[in-house]
């Protein structure tokens, strides 16, 4: 028995393995394509489970190779021998996915174990995930609890792409070549971190061929390893909840469903991958719209913490002057908050500041015709607070050790269920209160402190992670006007799940326009712009301020912002009034492509580190039909403007040979290409606005 999962472009496939132990993943990629049957024991020192590229398997079924489950009953039997449990189902979902599950068991622990493998013919991705039970007496541990795992062919090792980073220096890409070995990656922090994103790109070396991506959904502590068997020849690439921090224990009768973890494989280059995952990524977002995307204007760098009312309302007139859709008020509004030292937990307006409270600061931004919303960080609480006077058992803490302050805030165990319902009821109660239809959830430090004040508590990340999509589920359901921005001290927690329960995300605190672009060339590498919250602000870059001793200008600004989701977040009551003008026409020509620049296929041409670079957008409309678009967005540093480094022809992609496309603004006649013209010979930036542009093509 052979069982096929169609994809977009072609089918994965996988057989039972032997004695009934699981799946073997057979092949994966075009109809009748890449089937690699990988060898089985040939000699008497091999078990032929080790050598086969199992799916989602347990220690003890795999005994020699890595397993992503491994588990330990109370009384110490320790791990799983998985066998059939009955019959390999495939069926259809109501959205037209194909369905698999496998379920297995081992009778002598009681486990079972159901294997889950799903494919949509909307896109390229296949997801897996397992769901466990405990039928045993006794509680089982489940010491590693991954539900997928991907093996990809790498005969002469692989080149493995991640993206690294620290805070605002996120999506860094980092490529290392793996021959040998376990290659680790992940986050201990509770959250998905700043350091690494939980995708992997892996390019096998050798003979030009295909390449994959592999991400995991899940927003707390992780780990992914990818493990290079010597002459295994190939990759395995598995991830889930982290092992080394973690460990999920499940009561007699009780289960849990493995985080999904996704794989990708694409004939081509690294942004025919970027656009499988955003093909992927757009059946995870409710609407790609503008009702979720609106021009944002946030206060945070123009006010920091001095947030008052007649000043916000100042800015408000400021901002809806220029364009701005969404009036959002940052860090500072409430009772106490003046720095970041204290009063996070005590979610109140600070009347002093904002006499009458929200409702007539909300009524003063809409009057402007605007939506008005509003910064919280939930999961905080300061020292300085009376939530952690009332309730400093609430903090996560390892019991027994003193609390320590990381930005001088301690994180609340949303994993307690009174913690829960008290963060569910505050953000209703705020909702509920004041027409807030904008909320940007912040989380500003990592839960190194991860625990609770009582023994115990080893999942504390799954219960933290878990009750956070709860949240943001209940909250969705019952607001379903309020876009949601989530943001951790910049990019510190984004991932599938992530982007499957909020609209926006906050890529980077690093808004320096150079440094900015680097970071969104390495996001749109693999999560889509609609989701990349990106916005114009008067800051310098933190790395490349110097490289060029000349700032950008506001146009350039303005351009790099325009590659998402834009937004602005100047002091633009110091702007004069020639600047509020150019940024206000800036706004018009953005609503004028934003469905090209959300929606459109993404290609990337060059990259910021030359002297000049840019992306080109090609669709779009709300519904991600193709209507003969194209934007290309371009950069170039001041110094290579006088250098032929800051010339550039870009080789549009992604275009119909056949079709003719008219540069936009250009007088008809003078400016018109066939798509075939514009891939082979390349369109020349035109450098409209000096050191950036943004040519918009119309097919005719
Ligand atoms: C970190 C965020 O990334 C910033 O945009 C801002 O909201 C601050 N927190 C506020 O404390």
């Amino acid at each position: 028995m052979t069982w096929i999962l169609p994809t977009r472009s072609g089918r994965y496939v996988v057989d039972p393995a032997p004695r009934g132990a699981g799946l073997v993943a057979v092949s994966w990629g075009p109809d009748g394509g890449e089937a690699r049957p990988p060898a089985a024991a040939t000699s008497s020192f091999e078990a032929d489970l080790d050598l086969l590229p199992m799916e989602a398997t347990a220690l003890g079924t795999r005994n020699v190779h890595g397993a992503e489950l491994v588990v330990r009953r109370a009384d110490g039997l320790r791990g799983a021998r998985l066998a059939a449990a009955g019959e390999v189902t495939v069926g259809r979902d109501d959205d037209g996915a194909t369905h698999l599950v496998c379920p297995l068991a081992d009778d002598v622990l009681g486990l079972s174990v159901r294997l889950h493998l799903r494919t949509h013919p909307g896109h390229d991705v296949v997801e897996k995930w397992a769901e466990l039970r405990n039928d045993s007496a006794q509680p089982v541990e489940l010491l590693r609890a991954w539900g997928g795992v991907f093996t990809v062919p790498a005969e002469a090792g692989a080149s493995v792409g991640l993206l690294g980073g620290a805070w605002s220096r996120e999506f860094t890409p980092f490529e290392v070549e793996l021959r040998a070995g376990t290659l680790s990656l992940g986050s201990r922090q509770g959250i998905t971190s700043h350091t690494y994103a939980p995708v992997v790109s892996v390019t096998p070396s050798g003979e030009p061929g295909p390449r994959y991506g592999v991400a995991l959904a899940w927003s707390g502590s992780w780990r992914m390893t990818l493990d290079a068997v010597p002459f295994a020849d190939h990759l395995r690439i598995a991830a889930g909840p982290d092992d080394e921090s973690g460990i999920l224990t499940l009561e007699p009768s009780a289960g849990l469903t493995t985080p999904v973890l996704a794989g990708v494989r694409v004939e081509g280059d690294a942004d025919d991958l970027a656009q499988a995952w955003h093909a992927y990524q757009a059946t995870l977002a409710r609407t790609r719209g503008p009702e979720h995307r609106p021009i944002v204007y946030n206060s945070w760098f123009a006010t920091t913490f001095d947030v008052r009312v007649e000043h916000q309302l100042e800015l408000a007139a400021a901002a809806a002057e220029v364009g701005a859709e969404v009036f959002v008020v940052d860090d500072g509004w409430f009772r106490g908050r003046t720095s970041d030292r204290a009063a996070l937990g005590d979610w109140e307006a600070d009347l002093h500041r904002i006499p009458g409270g929200l409702g007539p600061l909300a009524d003063g931004v809409r009057r402007l015709g605007m939506r008005f919303g509003l910064w919280v960080e939930p999961e905080a609480v300061s020292p300085d607070s009376n939530l952690y006077r009332a309730h400093p058992e609430w903090a996560h803490q390892v019991a027994g050790r003193p609390l320590e302050t990381l930005r001088n805030q301690y994180v609340l165990n949303l994993g307690w269920p009174e913690v829960e319902e008290w963060v569910l009821g505050t953000l209703r109660r705020l909702l509920g209160d004041t027409d807030i239809t904008y909320l940007k959830w912040d989380m500003n430090r990592s839960i190194a402190d991860g625990g609770q004040s009582v023994l115990g508590g080893d999942d504390w990340s799954w219960r933290h992670t878990q009750a956070y999509y709860r949240i943001l589920d209940g909250l969705r359901a019952e607001f379903p006007q309020v876009t949601v921005e989530a943001c951790a001290g910049g990019g510190g927690r984004i991932d599938h799940a992530v982007l499957a329960r909020t609209d926006v995300v906050w890529p980077s605190d690093e808004t320096g326009p150079r440094d900015r672009l680097a970071i969104q060339h390495g996001f749109l590498g693999v999560l889509p712009a609609w989701t990349m919250s990106s916005w114009v602000t008067d800051l310098p870059d933190l790395l490349d301020r110097d490289r060029d001793g000349e700032p950008p200008s506001l146009d350039f600004r303005f351009v790099v912002a325009m590659a998402g989701v834009l937004g602005i977040g100047a002091d633009i009551l110091a702007w004069d009034e020639a600047m509020r003008e150019r940024a206000s026409s800036f706004v018009d020509l953005y609503r004028s492509i934003r469905s090209v620049v959300h929606t459109g296929r993404v290609r990337r041409h060059g990259s910021p580190a030359d002297g000049a670079c840019a992306v080109q957008y090609t669709g779009g409309d709300e519904a991600g039909a193709d209507v003969g678009t194209v934007v290309v967005l371009a950069w170039r540093r001041p110094a290579a403007q006088r250098t032929a480094a800051g010339r550039l022809t870009v080789h549009l992609r992604d275009l119909d040979p056949d079709a003719r496309y008219r540069l936009r603004g250009s007088d008809v006649g003078t400016s018109t290409f066939t798509g075939k013209q514009l891939i082979t010979d390349g369109i020349a930036i035109g450098w409209a606005w000096g050191d950036c542009d943004a040519m918009i093509l119309d097919r005719v």
